[in-house]
């Protein structure tokens, strides 16, 4: 969730869509996004929409929040024409998601069913943070209809952990991975971190190694970004501590490539890897090959045939607009088809499976030549019509990313 919201057209009170993206609903797979903007504390590197408890000053209440939701859920289901299309996908992000007790999750979730209906074998995710959840919140999350966990882990070295103001323990995002196998989930996500100030090569490869001596069957392995705005932003200003230096971040990501691929890890985002094709998250799969989504909650992103929609950033904004019957919605954008062809180049060039050379322009064409004569586009892939980047490529795809659109 980004900083700040964009620009755009004004929505109808009443949440009402344009008939341009109600005629499409129903034409892609249909996933659900709940955001949970409660923080314990806020790590020093993070902009996302989330509150502490000081920070929303009594404005807005975690107990309130589900009947919130739910309101917005029951906006949804008047708005999104019928027959609906049943819900493939869930995933309650954060936030600190766990800050909300198993029960009250299951509860937005059993909202969600019954207004939107969830698909047999729905995938649903909740990110947890490892200090807040313990073997019997896992083992009623479970109970509750969750199917996967994804662990905040970032690191599993004491002073990038500190760094990073994170609250848990170094061992304790291990032990919850076992706890969440012995509860039954289906599948068990960790969270990293490369690039924090003062982390070595080696401290890397011990918090990659880590992650996998834990046994998930999917790691995501981000850069650090300084985020404008954050306390970690500031300290790189005041010259306190070095901004990541680009050579050591490509470094590091080879290190997770090649540890993770020994360990039977494959990458199918550029910082995704997952231990078979059903491991991937189906959700972010959706939103990276042109699904359709509602985001519920302050400041959450919606998509619905070729719309995009944002919600007013505050809990208390968010509050208020539902309290008076009207819909959260910020602004929004209905995508020309150009603007979607271009979106769509941009996600699907950072998957494994890439994307077709017939999506792109002849300029494109052209510079995706190139990056097949540079070694950044895999040469096999490209014999069979297909965009794929190699590593050196990943490394390098938002350069060549912006040359495809
Ligand atoms: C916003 S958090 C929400 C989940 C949970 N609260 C947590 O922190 O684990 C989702 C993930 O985004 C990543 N993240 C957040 N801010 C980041 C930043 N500035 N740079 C890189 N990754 C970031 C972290 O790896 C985190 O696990
Ligand atoms: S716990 Fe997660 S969402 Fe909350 S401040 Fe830290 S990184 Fe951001």
């Amino acid at each position: 969730m980004p900083g700040t919201l964009p620009e755009g057209e004004p929505v109808p009170a009443d949440g009402s869509l344009p008939p341009s993206a109600a005629a499409r609903y129903g034409q892609q797979p249909f996933g659900v996004y709940v955001h949970v903007p409660f923080c314990r504390t806020r790590c020093g590197y993070c902009d996302f929409n989330t509150y502490t408890a000081s920070e929303l000053g009594g404005g807005a209440s975690q107990h309130e929040y589900p009947a919130l939701l739910a309101s917005e859920i029951g906006l949804a289901a008047g708005v999104l024409p019928t027959p609906k299309t049943p819900v493939s996908t869930v995933f309650f992000g954060g936030g600190t998601p766990t800050l909300l007790a198993p029960a009250r999750l299951g509860g937005i979730l059993e909202e969600i069913d019954k207004a939107l209906g969830l698909t047999d074998g729905a995938e649903v995710t909740v990110e947890a943070n490892p200090e807040t959840v313990d073997a019997a919140s896992l083992r009623e999350l479970r109970r509750q209809g969750v199917t996967r966990v994804s662990f905040g882990m970032q690191s599993a070295v004491p002073h990038v952990l500190r760094t990073l103001d994170r609250q848990h323990q170094p061992g304790r995002p291990e032990q919850c991975v076992t706890w969440a196998r012995e509860a039954g989930f289906d599948h068990i996500s960790l969270d990293l971190i490369y690039g924090t100030p003062g982390e070595s090569d080696d401290d890397w490869r011990r918090s990659v190694q880590a992650a996998i001596g834990a046994g998930p069957d999917h790691v995501s392995a981000y850069a650090l970004i300084v985020e404008e705005g954050t306390r970690l932003a500031a300290k790189v200003r005041r010259g306190e501590i070095a901004a990541p230096d680009d050579d050591a971040l490509a470094d590091r990501y080879l290190i997770a490539d090649d540890l993770l691929g020994q360990a039977g890890f494959t990458w199918y985002e550029i910082s995704n890897w997952a231990t078979t094709s059903e491991a991937r998250c189906q959700h972010n799969m959706l939103y990276w090959t042109g699904g359709d989504w509602w985001g519920f909650g302050p400041g959450a992103h919606s998509h619905v045939g070729g719309t995009r929609w944002w919600n007013v950033r505050h809990p208390a904004a968010y509050a208020a607009r539902l309290t008076a019957g009207e819909s959260p919605a910020a602004g929004r954008e209905v995508l020309t088809p150009a603007e979607q062809r271009m979106e769509d180049i941009m996600l699907r060039a950072r998957l494994a499976e890439g994307l077709p050379l017939t999506a792109l322009t002849p300029a494109a064409l052209h510079h995706s030549e190139r990056a097949l004569a540079t070694h950044l586009a895999d040469p096999s892939a490209f014999a069979a019509g297909r965009l794929v980047l190699t590593r050196q490529g990943r490394l390098l795809a938002d350069a060549v990313i912006r040359d495809l659109t």
